[in-house]
């Protein structure tokens, strides 16, 4: 139950030595703890009884030992040891139901926090996870949540019980004998300040060793996924990176054992203490015997009592670093519910409906947010905030108006500001000034649900999740019959395909899944748009890296998914650009001219220079 050193998390070590615990982190601890506070006050009571049933079997052995032996009286003995009997199966019931009020507080905990981090970091902007190391995230949801909830059960029970196993032991031996208590204690500043030290030394390499871990851990996730492993076959670096793990583990070996050796040390030097101090019971209290001062019935409850308050002093010496251990836990979750969304719908925001499709970008102007705005430091690379805030406009007061219906294809050369100029319109950013406008509504108005509803986008790399195709495709649309599955992949010529695979519409896709062709993927992401039937589609290259006979299939696709609807096609190549109703060239930030192909190539501008040079600058 009780958790030290080891809740603690890879990455986290200079967290925990820099973190200084808020009181205020208290506060809300014990808000997420209310709801839990009958089992607590469950698991505290059993604690109370459990060490108030332990003082019984000492006294009695007493009692034994000074009376019922002395008298032989044999009906007293039998009733003694019925009693005793019934104290320890007592002792193990309460310990049942100690744990099972600690599960079930721990596990609520740790299901409570866990579900509101997801929700949390579904909520954070794009630019939170294009910064964020998903190692460090998925750390603070598997790790730090147990971590956090040590604090309550872990911790809080191991305090409180050494507290009361502590305070009644002592009082009943103070009550038997005051001599020999004193005496027993007397002993203990010689174990309790090493021990301090050694529980923060302790402390310290756990902490080393986590980072140790980590490193290690970084290294085989990185070279065990199918394009590590590739990369390591194709260079021939088999056996460096042998070396390179061999290092690292035998760093991990090392620390294991400095760690193994003073966590024997600290224990074996307790069991040191309580042995000695059972000795010089029996040996103090012997001559008292003789001499007739105690009976020997209070030696033998003595040295009893004496083996159970080392245990529980020497934890409470080391109980705020167990706290503050558990507590750092505590804010590391606080730290991500904590983290302002940048991108929410605002008080009032109106549902978008009926969309026609009018896009108006007005006067836009647009930076990416400093990292600051939208991550949080702890969960980037090297652990604070990393590389330098953009400085430059990437749009710069971008005026454009777009119709219902219009196809409308945007050029310009890479870096020009294309993708970003399409991420406004499904506000994945907010703009720095000016604004985005569907259908006359400011984007930052309408809800971000009904206004992504209405925007379908094809990337160049579409993803998949590992699940069937069937799964894949009714992710945009849960409730699609079959026959809207079936025409949608129909109508993105991709039909066929699914129906030729063994399992059909049953093949499980994605990263280690069935292997689809870059054709095959974007035209199954295209029927899956076409079942979500979006009024605007943003075609981001989506056709720039197929050859030309998958290009022609996705290109086919694609004319049936862009009918009837607004759509912005960013690329390069003539052929998908050429038949737009317009064309708009970005350069720099600014749209630096538009209209129909024939139109700009007359203007023989920016455009046309590209076209004549063979099209190869107006790359995405
Ligand atoms: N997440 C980001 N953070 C900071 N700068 C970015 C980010 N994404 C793109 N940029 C910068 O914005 C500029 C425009 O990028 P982008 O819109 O992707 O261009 P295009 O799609 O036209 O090639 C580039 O200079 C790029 O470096
Ligand atoms: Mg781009």
């Amino acid at each position: 139950m009780r958790m030290g050193p080891h809740g603690m998390l890879p990455g986290d070590a200079k967290a925990i030595a820099g973190v200084k615990v808020r009181g205020s982190s208290m506060k809300r601890v014990a808000q997420f703890a209310k709801p839990y506070r009958w089992s607590i006050a469950g698991f505290l009571i059993s604690i109370l009884l459990a060490a108030v049933a332990a003082l019984v079997p000492p006294l009695l052995f007493r009692t034994i030992v000074d009376q019922a032996i002395p008298e032989a009286d044999k009906r007293k003995i039998v009733w003694l040891t019925i009693i005793l009997v019934t104290a320890a199966v007592l002792d193990a019931v309460l310990q049942i139901i100690q744990r099972w009020y600690s599960a079930r507080i721990g596990e609520g905990l740790i299901y409570d926090l866990r579900v509101a981090l997801f929700d949390k970091v579904q909520n954070m902007p794009i630019a939170f996870f294009s910064r964020t190391q998903t190692g460090a995230l998925i750390s603070r949801l598997n790790n730090d949540v147990v971590g956090a909830q040590t604090a309550v059960t872990g911790t809080l029970g191991s305090v409180v019980s050494n507290v009361v196993v502590l305070g009644t032991t002592l009082a009943a031996m103070l009550t038997l004998e005051w001599r020999l208590t004193v005496l027993s204690l007397v002993v203990l500043p010689v174990f309790i300040i090493p021990a301090r030290r050694v529980g923060v030394r302790l402390q310290d390499i756990s902490r080393e060793q986590m980072g140790l871990n980590a490193g290690m851990n970084t290294q085989m996730t990185e070279r065990f996924n199918v394009s590590g492993a590739l990369l390591v076959k194709l260079f021939g670096r088999h056996k460096d990176e042998v070396r390179a793990f061999s290092g690292r583990a035998s760093r991990v070996r090392d620390i294991g054992i400095t760690s193994a050796m003073y966590g024997r040390v600290f224990f074996v030097a307790l069991g040191l203490v309580g042995a000695l101090g059972a000795v010089a019971i029996y040996g103090i209290g012997a001559f008292m015997v003789v001499s007739g001062g105690i009976t020997i019935g209070t030696l033998v409850a003595m040295a009893t009592f004496v083996q159970r308050i080392y245990q529980p002093l020497t934890g409470l010496t080391n109980a705020r670093l167990e706290v503050m251990t558990a507590l750092v836990s505590f804010e590391r979750v606080f730290e991500v519910l904590d983290a302002p969304v940048a991108i929410a719908d605002r008080a009032g925001a109106v549902e978008l409906e009926n969309t026609r499709g009018n896009i108006d970008f007005d006067n836009v102007v647009f930076r990416y947010p400093p990292g600051a705005s939208v991550s949080i430091a702890s969960l980037e690379a090297s652990g604070v905030m990393s590389g330098t805030d953009p400085d430059t406009d990437v749009l710069r007061g971008v005026s454009l108006q777009i119709r219902a219906g219009e196809t409308v294809a945007i050029v310009g050369t890479s870096g020009a500001g294309k993708t970003t100029l399409a991420g406004l319109v499904a506000r994945l950013y907010d703009v720095t000034s000016g604004a985005v406008r569907i259908d006359g509504h400011d984007v930052r108005d309408l809800t971000l649900n009904s206004l992504r509803a209405c925007i379908g986008v094809v990337s160049q790399d579409p993803h998949m999740f590992h699940e069937t195709i069937k799964e894949n495709l009714l992710y945009a649309k849960p409730n699609a019959t079959e026959a809207e599955m079936i025409a949608a992949c129909t109508a993105a010529h991709i039909h066929d395909v699914v129906a030729g695979l063994a399992d059909g519409y049953n093949t499980v896709v994605g990263e280690r899944g069935y292997r689809l062709s870059g054709g095959e993927k974007q035209r199954l992401a295209i029927a899956r748009l076409l079942l979500k039937n979006p009024a605007v589609m943003i075609l981001d290259e989506a056709t720039s890296h197929l050859d030309n006979e998958s290009e022609a299939l996705v290109q086919a696709a694609l004319d049936n998914a862009m009918h009837n609807r607004t759509s912005i096609v960013i690329a390069h190549r003539l052929s998908t650009i050429r038949d737009a109703d317009r064309i708009v060239v970005l350069d720099e930030g600014v749209v630096v001219e538009q209209g129909t192909h024939e139109e700009l190539m007359i203007r023989d501008g920016f455009y046309a220079a590209q076209i004549r040079a063979g099209g190869t600058a107006l790359q995405g």
